[in-house]
């Protein structure tokens, strides 16, 4: 079960005050959203599947613990290395409290399904985003034969003659989680799939490249149309999954950089996943040069200036990028608008930006105007989510005076080791117990 302890964690960080302190190195990590999935598709194999620089956050042991608690073996045999093996699972029953903590537990009820026949689960919890539904999820279910019944707030879900069927799906919205839990669950099922409309992140290509090499035959990932031929179950055979750079933390400390560092690099990611981002940095005066695995971020010879932005899917501005963005935008020259797309409880943290002497104003739930430059002051701040909770990291580094982030836990959620890192390259950041 859930062994969370840094719930009542906060960090105490001391503001620069808008001056430039930081330099040095920055590793990024594997991606979360990568990592997450390459685990519950170990659900698609008969035999056990080595998993490579997964990050080391809760999000993932969460994952661990819910494949563990289906009757998954599931061992940490490196500090970013799993083995899983799901042979023996026979459980469908999604554990209710950690579904609960964690939204992308909804990717592992398409493997369940396509493989036993049936899977049951309450509505994912995670962050506090907006309504998060999951109707994609249970119309594709459906298309393929999949009955489900909402019962004791529980969805119980069972496929006629215990076997998934290929199927034509058009996603009327584009969903990162949905195009990878029906791509998942085709795998496994009778015929070919054609999902329509996919979402096109590299961690979904990356994903079925891994499948394929291990007996999968997916086509098109990474592009809007994916069509799968389903068929038994996967073999590894010793081939090692390895994640791929997490390009929301390599942007999130690009974004840093790009405010408060005098020279910063950083490096083990793929520039190439963060194009708009260092194309609007670049446009708003911020030098960035761009090598193979690296990005150096430097001073600016000038003030940068503001730029609108409104968030897309992939290749897109992502949402995922939208707090911290928010945060730079209030240090750089003029106005602008920033529309969040994508989720519509996503703009509520810039209240506390407001708080820190931000000029935010907002229009609407998915939109706000921001004006800058602005003098930031320390405050004690909450992020409501992981993407949030790393910007008010962000904003207490360029401020003047002293900020405690409380609720570590949204922060490591999806960060490794936060503040040992952001130490390294100067950050006054300290996380203390309550
Ligand atoms: C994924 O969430 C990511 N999570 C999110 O990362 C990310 O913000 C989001 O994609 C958008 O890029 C993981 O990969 C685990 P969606 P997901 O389904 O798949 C609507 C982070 O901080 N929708 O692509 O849940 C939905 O409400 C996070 O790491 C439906 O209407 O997002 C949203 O408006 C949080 N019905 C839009 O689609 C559905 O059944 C896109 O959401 C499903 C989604």
């Amino acid at each position: 079960m859930s062994s969370v302890r840094n719930g009542k964690e906060m960090f105490v960080v001391q503001g620069f005050g808008g001056k430039r302190k930081l330099s040095g190195r920055l590793a990024v990590s594997g991606a979360k959203n990568a990592a997450l999935k390459a685990m519950a598709a170990t659900l698609l194999f008969s035999d056990t599947v080595k998993l490579n620089n997964v990050p080391d956050i809760e999000d993932v042991k969460r994952m661990a613990e819910l494949l563990s608690d289906l009757g998954g073996d599931v061992k940490k045999v490196g500090a970013h290395s799993y083995t899983i093996n799901t042979k023996g699972i026979s459980k469908t029953d999604l554990d209710h409290t950690l579904s609960k903590r964690m939204r992308s537990s909804i990717i592992l009820t398409g493997p369940i399904l396509a493989r036993f026949g049936k899977v049951s689960f309450p509505h994912p919890g995670g962050c506090v985003l907006g309504s998060r539904p999951i109707d994609l999820f249970l119309s594709g279910f459906k298309e393929m034969g999949g009955r489900s019944v909402l019962r004791k707030g529980r969805y119980r879900v069972s496929a006629r003659g215990k076997k998934l069927k290929g199927i034509e799906f058009f996603f009327r919205k584009v969903s990162v989680t949905g195009t990878e839990t029906l791509m998942m669950s085709a795998v496994l099922a009778e015929g070919k799939t054609t999902l329509k409309n996919a979402a096109l992140e590299p961690e979904i290509e990356h994903l079925a490249e891994f499948l394929n090499s291990c007996g999968a035959k997916i086509k098109g990932a990474g592009t809007s149309t994916i069509e799968i031929t389903g068929g038994g179950m996967l073999r590894a055979r010793k081939k090692v999954y390895t994640t791929l750079p997490d390009r929301i933390e390599a942007g999130s400390f690009l974004i840093l950089g790009a405010i408060a560092a005098r020279r910063l690099e950083i490096t083990k990611c793929k520039p190439e996943h963060l194009e708009i981002l260092t194309t609007l940095l670049k446009e708003s005066g911020v030098p960035i040069s761009i090598k193979k695995g690296s990005i150096v971020v430097r001073t600016p010879r000038v003030r940068p200036s503001a730029f609108d932005v409104r968030t897309h899917e992939y290749p897109g501005f992502s949402t995922d990028l939208q707090a911290p963005m928010v945060v730079y935008l209030t240090q750089a020259k003029g106005e602008c608008s920033v529309f969040e797309t994508i989720f519509e409880g996503r703009l509520n943290y810039t209240e506390d930006l407001v708080h820190m002497g931000a000029h935010i104003t907002m229009a609407n739930p998915h939109n706000i105007a921001v004006k800058g430059p602005s003098k930031l002051e320390g405050r004690t701040l909450e992020g409501p989510d992981l993407r949030a909770g790393l910007a008010f990291v962000i904003a207490g580094i360029v401020a003047e005076g002293q900020s405690i982030i409380d609720n570590v836990y949204h922060i490591d959620r999806g960060y490794e080791r936060i503040e040992e890192r952001l130490r390294s390259i100067g950050v006054n950041i300290k996380r203390v117990s309550r």
